[in-house]
């Protein structure tokens, strides 16, 4: 006899939510769909390609990499192994940047390190007067980047190479924003859930953490227009530190935003006018 969707969810050693997700990719339905459906009897052929895909779910491998897709900013992203996984805390930088370059008509725009390309295509796709030019040292991630671009309609430039050494022609930029690897290389998590699969240049700097960051910030007023600003999103316990690089170089207007668990997420300054 058949297998029915409802039993399949019963016996799925996933949580429901997942086995759902994976399903609605099989069968390529919505998830009513599959609510109003889960008394069917399952295709054989069906049920062997979700097993397929539940098995590398349950050996840890992270379901937007098996989806291959992450909504971001209501808008869903093409992920690969190649990229980080878009995190919902990263919203929090978009906003950050867009309430910068609120008052500015045509704002010129870096995002550093774009992995996916989330906050750059999305930053140009809210301010389409904006013009946007996004960078990764990795090239897969670069193809990702741009695909992701094409596919939702937004127009920047990317451009390959390490923090501001690309190139960025002699363009002052009214808001730079990065969300740069800030894990610390001896830090545990590096190797348990879904980070064991993300590529390890995306998470860490190979040093304390912070390295990235001072990069970033050490030359962002070079790259910055007057009364430019820079937006950072950090580590959890990085906000302190991250102030005090920014007001060393020189920022004004220095302050961290916290998430939606009331962590200290994104720190933002401005170069003087
Ligand atoms: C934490 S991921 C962020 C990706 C994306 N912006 C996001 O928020 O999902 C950091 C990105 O920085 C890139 N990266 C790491 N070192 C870099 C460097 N030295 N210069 C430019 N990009 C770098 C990585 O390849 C990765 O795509």
């Amino acid at each position: 006899m058949s297998l029915t969707l409802r039993e399949s969810l019963a016996a799925s050693p996933l949580p429901r939510l997942e086995a759902r997700m994976l399903w609605q990719r099989v069968l390529g339905v919505s998830r009513a769909w599959l609510i109003a459906h889960d008394a069917d009897p399952l295709d054989p052929a069906r049920v062997a390609a979700y097993r397929a895909l539940e098995s590398r779910r349950v050996a840890g491998e992270p379901i937007a990499y098996i989806l291959g897709q992450r909504e971001f900013y209501g808008r869903d992203f093409e992920v690969t192994p190649a990229v980080l996984i878009p995190r919902p805390d990263t919203e929090l930088l978009v906003e950050c940047g867009l309430r910068a370059i609120r008052d500015v008509s045509g704002p010129h725009v870096l995002d550093l390190g774009t992995g996916s390309g989330i906050v750059a295509v999305t930053l140009a796709l809210e301010r389409p007067d904006a013009r946007v030019r996004a960078t990764d040292i990795s090239p897969e991630a670069l193809d990702v980047a741009r695909k992701n671009a094409r596919a939702l309609g937004a127009k920047l430039l990317f451009s390959h190479g390490n923090w501001y050494d690309t190139e960025l022609d002699s363009v002052r930029f009214d808001l730079i924003v990065s969300n740069p690897p800030y894990i610390d290389a001896q830090d545990a998590h590096l190797g348990r859930g879904d980070l064991r699969f993300e590529p390890p240049g995306a998470l860490t700097d190979g040093a304390d953490g912070l390295q990235a960051l001072r990069e970033i910030v050490q030359g962002a007023p070079d790259h910055l227009s007057p009364g430019g600003t820079l937006c950072v999103e950090h580590g959890w316990d990085q906000a302190q530190a991250v102030r005090s690089l920014f007001l060393c170089r020189g920022f004004v207007d220095v302050a961290s935003e916290r998430d939606l668990s009331g962590i200290e997420r994104v720190t933002r300054g401005r170069v003087p006018a």
